[in-house]
């Protein structure tokens, strides 16, 4: 799959996987898609924890108001960064932006793989689940879990949703595109 394929097919996928392990070598080369990503100041802020241990695994499924993807996932991909990041450009940090590369990254290599994922983050904000997965997953003081990533492969086929029209969000020379 060309990474074209790959950005037209990659979708937040939330239904049913299948009863299928994801295997160590696929994980990690998805991790190592997510390693490759650019960061700011070339820092490579963002840490990943992979979980496959199906205790943990299940510890993290059944926390409450997550949807059947995490109920099912046969991995996460925990992804980390620092509570309170260190600039290192002219008093800027950047590390919800490497952190998002990396996932992007990793969403396309979830993809071209055959696995399907979701990109969960606003529901680790709420009710403190990122501390609580950080504990679980031995985080040290400090460090905070950006994005969670439930791996597996999918029962189901679904689709991107639809995208707003290139004249919408995009334009040569002007915003707006007056003048073009
Ligand atoms: C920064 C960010 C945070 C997100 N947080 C969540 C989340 O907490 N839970 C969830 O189900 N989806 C989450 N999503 C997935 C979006 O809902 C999804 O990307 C969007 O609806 C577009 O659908 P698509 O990914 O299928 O193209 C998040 C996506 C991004 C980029």
């Amino acid at each position: 799959m060309d990474v074209f394929e790959a950005i037209a097919k990659r979708h937040s996928y939330r239904g049913p996987f299948r009863d299928q392990p994801v295997p160590r070598a696929d994980l990690q080369r998805i991790v190592q898609a997510g390693l490759q990503a650019p960061s700011g100041k070339n820092a490579q802020t963002t840490g990943f924890v992979i979980v496959d241990d199906t205790e943990l695994v299940g510890r993290i499924s059944r926390l409450p108001a997550t949807n059947t993807a995490m109920q099912q996932a046969k991995a996460f991909i925990a992804c980390i960064v620092d509570v309170h990041p260190e600039a290192v450009y002219e008093g800027h940090d950047f590390q919800v932006e490497d952190c998002a590369a990396a996932v992007e990254n990793m969403l396309l290599a979830v993809t071209a793989l055959g696995y399907a994922t979701v990109w969960i983050d606003g529901w680790l904000r709420v009710d403190r689940r990122a501390e609580k997965i950080g504990e679980l997953l031995n985080l040290p003081a400090g460090k905070i879990i950006r994005v969670l990533l439930p791996i597996g492969v999918p029962e189901e086929t679904r689709s991107q949703k639809e995208t707003k029209l290139f004249e919408a969000r995009a334009w040569f020379n002007r915003y707006g595109g007056a003048g073009a």
